[in-house]
Formats: C-alpha cells, structure tokens, sequence
C-alpha cells in the first residue's frame, strides 16, 4: 500500500506556455521502488499536477517543447529542433505489453532511479506517461508526458520513467550521435557527469 507521504503532492511552479506539461513534487523524497510502484500511476488521481514553466525548467538544464505529433514524418519544428541541438539519431518505440518485448522487465529497468552520461530525449507521438526528475533539493518532480510533448533531460540528471493508468506510450528516441541507453542506477555520483550536472546546478541556482 502506498504510504501517507508519497500521496503528499504540492503545486511547484507557475503556470506555463507548455499547458500539457505537468509538474509536482512530493513532500519528501521517496526511498522505497517497490512501495511506490502502484502509486507511480495511481498518483495523478490523488494530486492535482499544476503547469509548468520554461524558465522553471531552465534551471534544471531540462529543455521542454511542443510540437504537432501528427505531422512528425515532415514537420519542419521538430526539423529545427534536431539541427540545432545536433540530434542526429532518431528511432520509434512502443512502449505496451503486446508490442514491446520482455516489457515487464523494461517497465521495472525504466523505474530504476538512473542517470546517463548523455542527454535523454524523447517526443511523445501517441499515448503518454510520466517521467520523474530529481530537484536540487532532491525531492522527486513528476512531469506528466502527453501526445506532442518532447523533453531532453541533461546528462547527469537522476530520473526514471513510467507508463500512467493507459499502458501505452509510442514516442521517439533522440539521440546525439550513435545512440548509447546505457543507464547508471543511483547511487553514481562518481560519475562526471552527475559532478558536471551539479555543477551547472550550482552555477544557475
Ligand atoms: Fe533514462
């Protein structure tokens, strides 16, 4: 069962430009993968997430955008986005029970609190989920992932992702260069770039 303080969810930031974008955080920090599991998804009927804003995400090194996910075989936006931050490598992946294999075993490496020594990106074409960032305070920020939604999440960052209630994300992969998903379960704080990332939270705090 899920315990009082992970169901303790409060409006973090400002309403923003990204209306689909939604963030909360919790209370406290949460220590416990497995007791937290049914809540990863049962959650958003418990708290209210609020809208997000751009510089609120800025801080964070984390880069948000939205795009017309019907048009993503030949939108010239998303053809900007890619040249400009050198995302050079692109694939698909479905992410359900019936299309994605060993998909127990991906949902629970997915929910491992991680980080990587790369950027992660993904633009969410159909279904949605959520990803789970860390603060700088260390307290988790649930950003609610939907259809026409992308986020890069900087190298260093720990985070982790989930499906929400539907089961079902189809979204793509960016990558700069040749793709590298390694992912580094906490605690990798040796790693440089988890030291890189704090700081440039230090720098921008
Ligand atoms: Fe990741």
């Amino acid at each position: 069962m899920p315990s009082n303080r992970l169901i303790l969810c409060r409006p973090l930031l400002p309403p923003s430009i990204f209306p689909s974008i939604g963030v909360f955080s919790r209370e406290s920090p949460v220590d416990s993968f497995e007791s937290e599991s049914e809540v990863a998804q049962s959650c958003p009927t418990l708290c209210k997430p609020v809208d997000c804003s751009l510089p609120g995400f800025s801080i964070r090194g984390i880069f948000p955008a939205r795009l017309d996910a019907d048009k993503y075989e030949n939108d010239p936006e998303l053809e900007k986005i890619r040249k400009e931050r050198n995302y050079s490598w692109m694939d698909i992946i479905t992410i359900c029970k019936d299309q994605l294999p060993n998909y127990e075993e991906k949902i629970k490496m997915f929910f491992e609190e991680h980080l990587h020594l790369d950027e992660e990106i993904r633009y969410i074409l159909d279904g949605s989920g959520y990803f789970d960032v860390r603060d700088q305070e260390d307290r988790w920020i649930r950003i609610s992932m939907e259809k026409g939604d992308m986020i890069t999440l900087p190298a260093g960052i720990y985070h982790r992702f989930t499906l929400d209630e539907k089961n079902y994300v189809k979204a793509m992969r960016l990558f700069v260069g040749d793709p590298v998903w390694t992912p580094y379960n906490r605690p990798s704080d040796h790693l440089e770039a988890r030291t890189q990332y704090l700081e440039f939270l230090a720098r921008t705090a």
